[in-house]
């Protein structure tokens, strides 16, 4: 789902960790958002309101009796602009002004002023972060619904060592991009594979693909962006798994087979964007030993055949929505289509082995079981996992009408 100029409202206030807060505009402005900033008079101590503005590409209000449109309320309408507050980094001073009430500078005026979905990040020394009156404070913001991002912890700019830190930004962000929003698959669970699958040979050999994972990953975070529950079972891949799916990695295609078949019951919909490996290598050794040349000009290696778990799954297609990736090097679409019937499936998402593996983009093509589809350019996986969800979301919603 695409955010389009979501109005955010960035409150820094005066902490060492007010520099990190640079990091999360630039972010914010890349994913699309609209930041304004506002800065507590003691922010400016640490950072200068010119970084904020020129990240932002937008005035930073710091004083609240400054005009800076003639005739404007400032808080009042700057306020009813905004579709997210967030505080990060939030001191102890601000939680308890918003707590109780205060309304002494700019920024913890414009939050009496505004009604919407708050987010705040405590960043502060760790005895200032467990101190009863915070802890007290934090939880009376909790009570009125305010988001708190609990600190992670670690050593701190002070020295000490303990909850207090200020979040990654790209963690903050994500939480960010959690709230705004909307939340069309919400209330169904998803089950998303990915990655490549590793087949050993002995312990330490193995036959696999290139695939990064990229494509799976992008699509359970947007799924859970959306409001789904999510489950991404994945193959070996460089990547962090995204906030808030429930990340259950595997090795071997056996391995993911047994995981997927335990989960599928319980799910709404499968999509497979896993590249699994459809034959394994029968052990060259005992488990845990290591194959050993000596005396071997060639060896011939046998191999067997894999589950096609996508295959079973369409075997046994309960209410699931069923959507198949394939890869193939000629006739795409007839290919692709007679893949999606004898799988059982409801869609297929098909794409030439020369585009789409191991990077950033890729050139789809959609095939549904009517027989309809739809060519996609190239773009981002990101933007791929958007209109497969689409799509997705369409059929859930045909089912509703039907
Ligand atoms: N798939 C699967 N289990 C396998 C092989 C593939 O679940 N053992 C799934 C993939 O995750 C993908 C779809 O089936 O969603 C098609 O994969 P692809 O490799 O394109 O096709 P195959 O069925 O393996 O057929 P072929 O390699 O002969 O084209």
């Amino acid at each position: 789902m695409k955010l389009e100029g979501e109005r955010v409202t960035l409150g820094v206030t005066g902490g060492i960790a007010a520099y990190k807060a640079a990091e999360l505009v630039r972010l914010g402005i890349k994913a699309g958002l609209k930041v304004r900033v506002i800065m507590t008079p003691n922010a400016t101590r640490f950072v200068t309101p010119l970084t904020f503005q020129t990240l932002s590409q937008a005035q930073v209000r710091v004083d609240t009796f400054e005009a800076v449109v003639p005739d404007r309320v400032e808080h009042v309408a700057l306020a009813q602009e905004t579709d997210l507050l967030v505080i990060a980094p939030a001191t102890a001073n601000i939680l308890a002004k918003m707590a109780r009430g205060i309304a002494d500078d700019l920024l913890s005026t414009f939050y009496l002023a505004y009604d919407g979905t708050t987010l705040v990040a405590p960043a502060m020394n760790t005895q200032m972060y467990l101190h009863p009156a915070t802890q007290e404070n934090l939880e009376i913001l909790r009570k009125r619904g305010v988001v708190v991002l609990e600190p992670p912890e670690g050593e701190l700019a002070c020295g000490d060592y303990g909850p207090g830190r200020f979040p990654e930004p790209l963690h903050i962000l994500e939480r960010i991009l959690d709230l705004l929003y909307q939340k069309d698959l919400y209330g169904k669970t998803f089950l998303v594979t990915a990655g490549p699958t590793r087949e050993y040979l002995d312990a330490v050999r193995f036959i696999s693909n290139p695939s990064s994972g990229k494509m799976g990953f992008a699509i359970a975070q947007e799924a859970r962006r959306r409001g789904a529950r999510v489950y991404l079972v994945s193959g070996p891949t460089h990547l962090e798994p995204p906030w808030g799916v429930e990340y259950i990695p595997v090795t071997s295609a056996v391995e993911m087979y047994q995981r997927v078949m335990d989960l599928y019951s319980s799910v709404d919909v499968v999509i497979k964007a896993a590249a699994v490996a459809d034959f394994r290598p029968k052990p060259l050794t005992e488990e845990g030993a290591k194959f050993k040349k000596e005396g071997k000009e060639q060896f011939f290696l046998e191999l067997e055949a894999n589950p096609d778990i996508l295959a079973t799954l369409g075997e046994n297609k309960g209410h699931q929505i069923l959507v198949g990736f394939a890869a193939e090097s000629q006739d795409l679409l007839e290919n692709a289509s007679a893949k999606l019937a004898r799988k059982n499936l409801d869609m297929i998402v098909a794409n030439e082995v020369t585009v789409g593996f191991a990077t950033d983009t890729n050139r789809v093509v959609i095939v549904k079981r009517d027989g309809t589809f739809r060519h996609l350019p190239l773009m981002s996986k990101e933007a791929i996992a958007e209109a497969i969800l689409d799509e997705v979301a369409g059929l859930f919603q045909g089912a509703r009408s039907r």
